[in-house]
């Protein structure tokens, strides 16, 4: 008996480190990827190369279940591909919510989910006239196609407007209030079609420009925060009518949780699942799209730490410091397989331990070792 047979439409670093966690269920993978150079095309055998909008229907045929490693897939050949019987998980009616922030930020505010005071606007006049309301700073958001920060500008003052318009292009945006953040985490969901789901423990995520860097578990907020933040993402998860995994985006302003975003597949925020929880989000995924029985969630150490490592300013590229970063003891070293470029999501590293402190430096540590910054103790 062999099959089922998994396409991935996308093949970035969640679709390689979900064939990773292919190999021990014996979990066949096909990739629709964009070049075969792409991270995941590097490891898996069975890849087709094509844009989701040419080659989605063809692909799809050949799959028992199809899931993605990213949302930006086009619609069109979305519904055609259900309408000729295949199996999407998640649904396309899903990875809307996550293709459009306006339409997420509805749906939720909808349900009574608490989410930033937002509103979309034309022009910049309309952008000023929401900033007279909540008060500067506001944040301007293109609604679809936004990643890792791009898509995404804090306007501080009114005088800075008209710029930072111009440089985001003329698209309708979403404008929002500037959230005093205190903390953000993430609320990684799995979940099988008929509804049932396994929640991973709360995981703090700290930002620089837009883009998350660390992932802390336990997070570092109070136990009532943290029973809330599940709460609500047990309940996000439901009204996407998420299949496998989702990550629920919050923020925390020291009183309210708000939602944020979601993602409705492995996320960069459960990558400390990997080494640090009994199932990897990458293996419960699968089980998830798959409709078998979900795998335990619960962390296996009592603190966990996750460092992403991005392209150093000068674009040199980390695989040259391999060796010396694996010096770093206890920390599990992770590389895409991508092309150095300052700033790109290029690998991360994730430490266990007993102290949380002890745990975040010694990831760090690695991490800067890979990126060739000096260390001092
Ligand atoms: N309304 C807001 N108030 C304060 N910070 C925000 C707001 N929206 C986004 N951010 C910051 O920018 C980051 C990226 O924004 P997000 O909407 O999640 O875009 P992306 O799709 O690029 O992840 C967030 O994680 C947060 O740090
Ligand atoms: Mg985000």
């Amino acid at each position: 008996v062999s099959g089922p047979i998994v396409g991935i439409v996308g093949a970035g670093q969640l679709a390689r480190m979900t064939a990773q966690a292919a190999i021990p269920l014996d979990v066949r993978l096909r990739l629709l990827a964009a070049d075969p150079a792409d991270s995941a095309a590097q490891v898996c055998p069975d890849v087709t190369v094509g844009t989701p909008a040419e080659a989605l229907v063809d692909f799809a045929a050949t799959c028992d279940v199809v899931t993605f490693d990213h949302e930006l897939v086009d619609p069109v050949a979305l519904a055609t591909a259900l309408g000729d019987g295949r199996v999407l998980r998640p649904s396309p009616a899903a990875l809307r919510f996550a293709q459009d922030k306006d339409y997420q930020r509805a749906a939720f505010a909808a349900a009574g989910l608490p989410v930033p005071a937002h509103a979309m606007v034309v022009d910049a006049e309309a952008a000023a006239q929401f900033a007279v309301g909540v008060g500067w700073p506001i944040v301007l958001k293109s609604p679809r196609g936004g990643y890792d920060g791009r898509g995404v500008a804090v306007v501080e003052r009114s005088e800075d407007l008209d710029a930072v318009w111009a440089r985001m292009g003329d698209a309708p945006l979403l404008v929002e209030e500037r959230v005093p953040i205190v903390a953000e985490f993430a609320v990684l969901v799995v979940r099988r079609p008929s509804g049932h789901s396994a929640v991973y423990p709360v995981v703090q995520t700290v930002q620089s420009d837009g883009i998350c860097t660390e992932m802390l578990v336990p997070a570092g907020v109070p136990p009532d925060v943290v029973r809330e933040a599940e709460e609500v993402g047990r309940t996000v998860a439901d009204i996407v009518e998420a299949v496998g995994v989702l990550a629920v985006e919050l923020f925390w302003d020291g009183d309210r949780i708000l939602v944020n975003e979601v993602a409705t597949r492995p996320h960069n925020s459960g990558h400390w699942t990997i080494e640090g929880a009994v199932t990897s989000q990458f293996a419960n995924h699968l089980r998830g799209v798959l409709d078998w029985p979900l795998g335990d969630t619960a962390r296996t150490a009592a603190a966990v730490a996750t460092v992403n490592l991005l392209g150093p300013p000068d674009g040199s590229d980390p695989r040259a410091r391999r060796a010396d970063a694996l010096a770093v003891p206890g920390a599990a070293v992770h590389l895409y397989g991508k092309a150095a470029r300052a700033g790109r999501k290029l690998g991360h590293v994730t430490a266990v331990g007993d102290d949380p402190l002890e745990t975040l430096a010694r990831a760090r540590r690695c991490v800067q070792l890979l990126e060739g910054g000096s260390f001092d103790d």
